[in-house]
């Protein structure tokens, strides 16, 4: 007897989970909730489930018989859909409501952070709009401004004085523009460096590490430009040392679940710190309590191992009894987006040549439906072109060459994804 799986989101890392639960020989049958144009193939999209909908979310795991729902966006997490699959005996990858606020609250995961010695930028949490003005007033100098709680990545500013401080205090917490999510501001010390990703699966107690990865946020080459949800990305940094990659596994990931036991809020699923690489040694820059996007896109197309019976182990506390292995290869993942991302764009356009990409290179698909038989986009981030290489040389140059196979109206992408993937660090560590 196969397995029943329900998969929660509708990105281009829900098309990748998809497409490696699909090939598990221990699969009965795939549901993504609501899924996309690139998961129509792999399973079943259920189109009008919405993965916040925690009730309905239950009502439909219970109908279809699932064995497992693997919850991939942060939203339904910090709802709570896991602790209400719970109760109803259905087993769920991912964490707790309680377990994701080290996503869904920046203070708490601050708190967390000293309570375990990890090390992360100096902080203070503020309710109180005033306060948090007189405390940036008294910097005087560079601070970061974060919104406490989920603001789909718009709830910081990286501010190089106060006057920018201040600004953003008052968008947060007088003028409301994240909601509830910015009734609470963290105002931290600024930090410089180069930023990882760091992935791991856990059960709660065993800690099995991904490799590590690195997203390209600003939508122009040269790291020009907005901010977006990642135009690109690359796996392995060629400039994270052992010593480095080391201590974030054990003095960050580790520790950090270790913590989370101790405080009765034992946390399952994956685990991804976000790093930054200072001169005085790694430190978070936040946590999150879910596969990044657009990181899972170059990350499972390296995992040897079956990744269902993964999930799975997460899920019901048995992880130290199941294999994760990795190919040891280089992976580079081109974001194609609609004319005017992050601004206004426009959907609709028809998508050309995704069949005439090599037999080994995915795309994963972010914005984009079939209709009448035809993929047009539907997004802003539309497509994700991943290929692997023996280096990163190699997997960049199939990456961009098997790019060029794909167009649609206004159709553009970073050309330097994973060019300085081997860059040493600017300072000695
Ligand atoms: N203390 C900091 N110093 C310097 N840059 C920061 C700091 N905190 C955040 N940033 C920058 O802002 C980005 C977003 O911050 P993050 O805490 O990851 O929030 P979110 O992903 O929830 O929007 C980071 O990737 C980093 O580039
Ligand atoms: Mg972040």
């Amino acid at each position: 007897m196969g397995m029943n799986v329900l998969l929660l989101g509708s990105g281009g890392r829900e098309h990748a989970i998809a497409w490696r639960v699909s090939q598990s020989p221990l699969l009965s049958k795939l549901w993504i909730a609501p899924g996309n144009a690139g998961t129509l193939d792999l399973g079943e999209n259920v189109t009008d489930l919405k993965p916040t909908d925690v009730e309905s979310v239950r009502r439909f795991a219970e109908e279809i018989r699932a064995d497992l729902v693997v919850v991939a966006p942060e939203d339904p997490l910090a709802a709570g859909v896991v602790d209400a699959l719970a109760a109803a005996g259905i087993p769920a990858f991912g964490p707790t409501q309680a377990a994701a606020e080290i996503e869904s609250s920046k203070s708490f995961a601050k708190d967390l952070m000293a309570q375990a010695g990890i090390a992360t930028s100096a902080s203070r949490a503020f309710e109180d709009a005033d306060a948090a003005t007189e405390y940036v007033r008294s910097l005087g100098g560079p601070c970061v401004v974060k919104a406490d709680g989920l603001a789909t990545g718009k709830g910081v500013t990286v501010c190089d004085d106060a006057d920018q401080a201040v600004a953003a205090i008052d968008a947060a917490m007088r003028e409301g523009v994240f909601g509830a999510s910015g009734a609470r501001v963290v105002i931290e010390e600024r930090m410089y460096g180069r930023e990882t990703s760091a992935h791991a699966f856990t059960d709660g107690v065993t800690v099995r590490h991904m490799p590590f990865s690195c997203d390209h946020k600003p939508v122009f080459d040269d790291d020009q430009g907005p901010n977006t949800g990642g135009m690109g990305v690359y796996s392995p940094p060629g400039w994270l040392s052992d010593a480095d990659a080391e201590a974030i596994r054990i003095g960050v990931t580790e520790r950090a679940v270790a913590q989370m036991a101790a405080q009765g809020r034992p946390y399952r699923g994956v685990l991804y710190p976000g790093m930054m690489l200072t001169a005085d040694g790694p430190k978070v820059v936040e946590f999150n309590c879910r596969f990044g996007d657009p990181e899972t896109e170059v990350l499972l197309p390296k995992l040897r191992s079956d990744l269902l019976p993964i999930l799975e182990a997460c899920a019901k506390g048995t992880l130290a009894s199941v294999d994760v292995e990795w190919d040891d290869v280089a992976t580079v993942g081109v974001m194609m987006a609609s004319g005017g991302y992050p601004a206004k764009y426009e959907t609709g356009k028809p998508i050309e040549g995704v069949g005439d990409v090599d037999d080994d290179v995915q795309v994963f698909i972010a914005g984009a439906q079939r209709r009448d038989g035809r993929l047009v986009t539907a997004g802003g981030r539309v497509l994700c072109v991943v290929a692997r290489g023996a280096t990163m040389e190699d997997a960049r140059a199939r990456a961009y060459d098997n790019v060029r196979r794909i167009s649609f109206e206004g159709a553009h992408y970073r050309t330097d994804i994973g060019a300085k993937a081997s860059l040493p660090l600017e300072f000695a560590r």
